[in-house]
């Protein structure tokens, strides 16, 4: 589809295809993409391909021809009939992104974001990271055959995702520093030409996430949900999410949005409290903290898109405590057989606390993104959540632990 970056703030219209903030005000950049020719068309036409972000190609800002493509997308969407009952609401629904190819929702941006960086020629990308989009970029890069380079916080990375940036052969790189000071770093970089950044400042890289959006409505043939809970971080998915609805009621397949819940830790929430004083814009946490790695951001970098996003759909932010999300985390996995990291398990105990507080009803259809994949994680499983029993190799042994 016909398409160009544009200045989200002042609308200049950008050519530097390299270009991560506006050339004249820099303010964050956008897409606008032509999608005229889908108002002819009923949502259940695209359904003639499997679900999956390229069910979507439509929307995208890319030829497919050239996709580098895990096959991304497509994830469950859980109706979570035991939790809803813990949580005293008729319907929890739970869209699983621990099930895209390298276990979080990032794949569905780095496939549009390594695909445009092959239309422009670029031949190093790179990002900085709380471990996922490293994790995916390393991944979708190794696809691509292009160099990758990763720059990561020491000490604040969980193991599986450190484990997969290492693994599909990018050049890991650990600073004594946080997240925020990391993307500083690589933007910086990016500037001076040393790669193509595929942070999600990138505005190719929500493309990609929009389709997250898409799925629910597919999966729920097109029955609107009442709220949409996803935790928030660097903030570039519950922008994706707002984007994508704006663009179903463009072409008129909806008529209006969900309400959207940004869930932030605790120790790391500028976009709560910036909610709280009714801004649009927020002071940067300086020394961030949460059990969440994967959220452990002071100065989301697209934090004013997540405030309109969540502004205009008339939904909040919300802050929950480490305890909780670990609690959501326990909760999900025991009562549902659904295993997500302590980021992800954020957006469920968005709900358990607006559920307390008295502010869901309980008709409500609620959908949670789960964004990532237990085995993101495995030192917090086996901090918080019980044991391994080791014992003789004997039968009577092993029994006495079974029947306790
Ligand atoms: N959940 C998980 C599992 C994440 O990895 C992230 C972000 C988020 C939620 C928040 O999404 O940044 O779009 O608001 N992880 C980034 C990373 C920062 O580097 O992997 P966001």
């Amino acid at each position: 589809m016909e398409s160009w970056i544009r200045c989200w703030e002042c609308g200049l219209e950008v050519d530097d295809p390299y270009a991560d903030s506006c050339p004249s005000c820099g303010g964050l950049l956008t897409l606008e993409t032509d999608l005229e020719q889908l108002k002819s068309l009923h949502p259940y036409d695209l359904r003639r391909r499997p679900i999956g972000v390229w069910r979507y190609s439509k929307f995208l800002p890319v030829s497919e021809e050239k996709a580098v493509t895990l096959k991304e997308g497509g994830t469950p969407l859980y109706d979570c009939r035991c939790l809803a009952g813990i949580v005293g609401l008729k319907r929890i629904l739970v869209k699983y992104e621990g099930a895209n190819p390298t276990g979080s929702f990032k794949d569905r941006g780095m496939t549009v974001g390594v695909t445009r960086a092959i239309e422009i020629g670029a031949k190093v990308v790179g990002c900085a990271s709380t471990g996922n989009t490293s994790a995916s970029l390393a991944a979708y890069a190794a696809k691509a055959g292009l160099d990758c380079a990763v720059i990561l916080p020491a000490g604040n990375v969980a193991a599986g995702k450190l484990a997969q940036a290492v693994f599909f052969g990018a050049k890991v790189i650990s600073i004594e520093g946080n997240f925020d000071d990391a993307l500083r770093i690589v933007r910086q970089l990016a500037a001076d030409g040393h790669l193509y950044l595929l942070n999600s400042i990138n505005p190719y890289r929500p493309e990609g996430q929009k389709t997250v959006a898409f799925e629910i409505m597919d999966q729920l043939d097109y029955r609107m949900p009442d709220r949409i809970f996803l935790p928030v971080g660097n903030a570039g998915n519950i922008w994706s999410v707002y984007k994508a609805f704006q663009e179903l009621i463009s072409i008129g397949w909806i008529e209006r949005m969900p309400k959207l819940v940004g869930v932030q830790a605790h120790g790391s929430r500028p976009i709560v409290k910036a909610f709280a004083q009714g801004r649009t814009d927020f002071e940067p946490v300086e020394k961030p903290e949460t059990v969440a790695t994967a959220i452990r951001i002071g100065n989301p970098v697209s934090g004013r898109k997540a405030l309109k996003a969540i502004y205009d759909s008339g939904g909040r932010a919300l802050d929950v405590t480490d305890g909780e999300i670990l609690d959501a985390q326990r909760i999900l996995g025991r009562a549902e057989g659904v295993g997500v990291e302590p980021a992800s398990a954020a957006s469920i105990a968005g709900v358990m606390k607006m559920s307390q507080m008295g502010e869901l009803s309980k008709d409500e259809r609620v959908v949670c993104i789960c964004t990532g994949n237990v085995l993101k994680d495995p030192d917090v499983v086996m901090r918080s959540f019980g044991k391994v029993e080791k014992v003789r190799a004997e039968v009577d042994a092993v029994r006495k632990l079974i029947t306790g």
